[in-house]
């Protein structure tokens, strides 16, 4: 079968490395790349080569690394052009100098004017310090590549390698490597799902989704008390940006409805942030309507506050009460609607999984319930699932979450195609 991606030696990349020191990931993200069959020419500023040596990358790759943009003009800029046959030029890591560069369209090396003279796709990861991330002035560029069309893949939070924990850490490099194979796919003229088998190595027998609507809650919701307060629930989100990524990745047309979390969003969704479950249930009632798939794996708050205050409420010695009123339930909703669309729930439960599990999934009427124990599933990088459907029980065994949410895909796949 011929895939979205034409044969994956077809397809090209310039990998720009600059000088920080997430680039020794960059020979890791070579590789994985190349095992999926991207053909790698890789390309390093000056900076760049203090930390890892380009002898290294060129071995990884085969074929000479390139640095000296006079080297380029001896050549008649043949190297120019190959940045311009590539089909994406990935920065990774992209520091916050060579950003602000992008930014106001400097050429004064050999990677930035392979940049500037691009006939392709800018992917650009950052990778640096938390207070260079947080700056104003990068902040402002890299809003300002994103308004001239450059994918921002990252960073994320975690710790630094000075030491530090914040905002600028690259993103790993399998996840990565995954952005930018799902990117070169997403690219291709042909079907989407089909492209995924076979060509980037990815299991033959995957379902395919192509063109099916798809809406993803995720996250938590958070319910203002006052200026300041709230009420919210633990969720860091992962396993409902995962869910959107697998769905993505098998063709999904996929709108990702988020409450607030410190996540980047999957390549290729369509994003909807809202803070409220109020806001997100508007954002679900006006999209409902053209899905195919409703998977609600937000934490929605169960209450929110009657009147919450515009100011500050001050403190007081006295006790505070706060009258709370029940918010609509989402999934319950939509699972209601005369034609619904096929509806997944996510249950977390503290205990008696089975047991609750069974009774939410009669409760809110819905054909799929994926559940999971709390304590072991909140803000954690793996997870178990067990999917209660017409059929009984499955067991998803413990992995993390990506990899469980492609094998929920699958599952939900499977059964949204048994119904039609
Ligand atoms: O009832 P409970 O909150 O445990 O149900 C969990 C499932 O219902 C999840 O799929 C969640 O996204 C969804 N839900 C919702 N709206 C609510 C509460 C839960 O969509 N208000």
């Amino acid at each position: 079968m011929r895939g979205i991606m034409e044969p994956a030696q077809q397809k090209h990349i310039v990998l720009g490395i600059t000088g920080g020191i997430a680039a020794y990931k960059a020979a890791e993200l070579a590789r994985l790349l190349m095992k999926q069959g991207v053909g790698v020419q890789v390309a390093m500023t000056e900076a760049a080569c203090h930390f890892i040596t380009p002898a290294t990358m060129q071995a990884l790759t085969g074929r000479p690394v390139l640095i000296n943009q006079w080297d380029a003009a001896e050549n008649g800029m043949a190297h120019i052009a190959m940045g311009r046959a590539a089909d994406a030029i990935v920065i990774a890591p992209a520091t916050a100098d060579f950003i602000a560069k992008l930014a106001l369209g400097l050429a004064d090396d050999l990677l930035s004017t392979m940049c500037l003279a691009r006939d392709c796709q800018l992917l650009v990861a950052p990778a640096m310090n938390r207070q260079m991330w947080g700056n104003a002035a990068t902040q402002r560029n890299v809003a300002q590549l994103a308004r001239d069309g450059v994918d921002i893949l990252g960073p994320v939070s975690g710790v630094q390698a000075c030491g530090e924990e914040g905002m600028g850490r690259m993103l790993e490099t399998e996840e990565l490597a995954r952005e930018v194979v799902v990117f070169l796919q997403s690219r291709s003229s042909v079907g989407r799902a089909s492209a995924r088998q076979g060509d980037v190595g990815l299991k033959p027998d995957l379902q395919n989704l192509s063109g099916v609507k798809m809406i993803i809650t995720a996250g938590p919701t958070y319910e203002a008390i006052d200026a300041v307060r709230g009420i919210t629930n633990r969720s860091s989100g992962k396993m409902g940006y995962a869910v959107a990524q697998a769905a993505q990745e098998l063709g999904a047309e996929v709108t990702l409805i988020s409450g607030p979390t410190a996540l980047h969003k999957p390549h290729g969704v369509q994003a909807v942030d809202v803070i409220s479950a109020a806001q997100m249930f508007d954002a679900v009632q006006q999209r409902v309507p053209a899905a195919d798939i409703f998977i609600g794996v937000a934490a929605v708050a169960d209450y929110r506050v009657a009147q919450a205050s515009a100011q500050k409420i001050k403190k007081s010695d006295g006790n505070l009460i706060l009258e709370l009123l029940p918010n609509p339930d989402i999934l319950a909703y939509v699972a209601s609607l005369p034609q619904p669309p096929f509806c997944v729930g996510f249950a977390a439960e503290s205990e008696n999984l089975r047991e609750y599990a069974t009774a939410k999934r009669k409760a809110k009427n819905i054909p799929l319930l994926a559940a999971n124990l709390a304590q072991q599933a909140i803000g954690a990088d793996e997870n178990e699932l067990i999917l209660f459907d017409d059929a009984g029980e499955h067991v998803l065994p413990r992995a993390d979450k990506l990899t469980l949410a492609r094998a929920l895909l699958q599952h939900v796949a499977k059964l949204y195609k048994d119904r039609l």
